[in-house]
């Protein structure tokens, strides 16, 4: 069995932003125009969305797209990205790519010493050929390369599986990615889901310690662990059965099939799953909340992830034990808790511990306990 660590992270963020200020305003057009269109009928009044509301309930100011106009403006509210030829770089793969470019640099390899890329994202832009297998020709990575997901565990699960496999000694370097291109999925015209998505890509690099490894600030990855428990509170019905419901199944109707979620309902339940996940897999380590010097968990809802630290801690705790990206990047689903160690590993000293862990949509945990070597 092969110690295994995390030898490199990437992180992409696209450049456009949108503030929660812009997004309301485009909602709220939109709205005006769909209650316009209601008057005299027996459909009620749409209510408007609040960027007060928006901060205090979830705690995003900002997120990053990966295209702003077609999502702002009201008489669309959804990204526009035009189709690509089937013999271009599919745009899930070259966001894959950007940040599997920076985790490799930061490894110090080459593409060449990967033998599996593992693809792993909570919406993938088509199901064959695998988004993972086209980075594999476009990178020039050896083996083999698959998709998976598990809604914002994605990343984690991934990290799991490619940690297992290395630790068996099945494959040499893995490429885990999560390209979260969330916008194309959400439905900007859903007053109770439109301010909570932004996107971003994450990368890292999982390979066997070797002796005399000599690069410092990387992390072993000393057990990792994944939790699920069967929930509607966050589904989306989008798939390849969506046509054959309707009279016309040439034409796909959206309505009812984006995401969807029960916030509340999710915000308790996962509360209280994350918690009792935090506490007793450190436990089966021998290692209580105190002892770890930073948790990078899932960001999707700043109270959320107060309370879950409060109940695990029994007090509250700051910002420097459990940082936040959320605020500038949105929920940026399974990438979010990858960026927030990327962004904040490199005070840390040999010897401290660090907890990932990600949930969401299943419902869905996934963990992995570090130590800085
Ligand atoms: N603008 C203004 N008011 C809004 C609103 C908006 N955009 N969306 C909802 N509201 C209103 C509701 O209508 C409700 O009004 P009422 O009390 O008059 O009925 C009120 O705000 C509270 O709604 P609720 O849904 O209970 O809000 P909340 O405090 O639970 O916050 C979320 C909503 C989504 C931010 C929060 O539940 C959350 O983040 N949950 C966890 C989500 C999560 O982790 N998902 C994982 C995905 S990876």
């Amino acid at each position: 069995m092969h110690r295994v660590i995390i030898s490199g992270i990437g992180v992409e963020i696209p450049e456009p932003t949108i503030t929660n200020e812009e997004l309301v305003t485009s909602f709220n057009a939109w709205v005006d125009m769909e209650n316009a269109r209601r008057q005299g009928s027996d459909e009620p009044p749409l209510a408007k969305s609040d960027s007060d509301f928006i901060v205090h309930a979830s705690g995003v100011r900002t997120r990053h797209v990966i295209e702003r106009e077609g999502i702002l403006d009201p008489t669309r509210m959804a990204p526009r990205i035009p189709v690509r030829p089937d013999d271009a770089l599919s745009l899930e793969a070259e966001f894959g790519i950007a940040s599997a470019r920076k985790a490799l640099d930061h490894a110090g390899l080459k593409p060449s010493d990967v033998d599996l890329v593992i693809c792993s994202a909570s919406h993938h832009q088509r199901p064959y050929p695998a988004i993972a297998i086209e980075m594999q020709e476009a990178l020039g990575t050896k083996g083999a390369g698959f998709d998976m997901g598990l809604g914002c565990s994605s990343a984690a699960a991934a990290l799991h599986m490619a940690v297992n496999l290395v630790r068996s000694g099945a494959h040499k370097r893995i490429l885990v990615t999560t390209p979260e291109i969330i916008t194309g999925h959400l439905n900007f015209r859903d007053r109770q889901t439109h301010f909570i998505f932004g996107d971003a890509s994450v990368s890292m690099v999982v390979e066997g310690l070797a002796q005399g490894d000599k690069r410092p600030g990387r992390f072993e990855v000393l057990d990792t662990r994944i939790w699920t428990q069967m929930s509607n509170n966050i589904r989306t019905n989008l798939g390849y059965h969506t046509r054959t419901a309707q009279d016309d199944p040439y034409m796909i109707n959206l309505e009812g099939n984006l995401i969807k979620q029960v916030g509340n309902k999710v915000f308790k339940e996962v509360t209280v799953a994350g918690q009792k996940f935090i506490v007793e897999f450190l436990a089966e380590h021998g290692l209580t909340p105190q002892a770890v010097r930073r948790f990078w968990l899932h960001q999707a809802n700043a109270r959320m992830n107060a309370m879950i630290l409060k109940l695990s801690f029994g007090h509250e705790v700051d910002h420097d034990r459990a940082p936040m990206v959320l605020e500038r990047l949105g929920n940026t689903a399974g990438a979010g808790a990858i960026v927030a160690l990327s962004e904040n590993h490199a005070d840390m000293k040999p010897g401290d511990f660090g907890l990932i862990c990600a949930f969401g949509a299943g419902y869905s945990i996934g963990g992995a306990l570090l130590r800085m070597l």
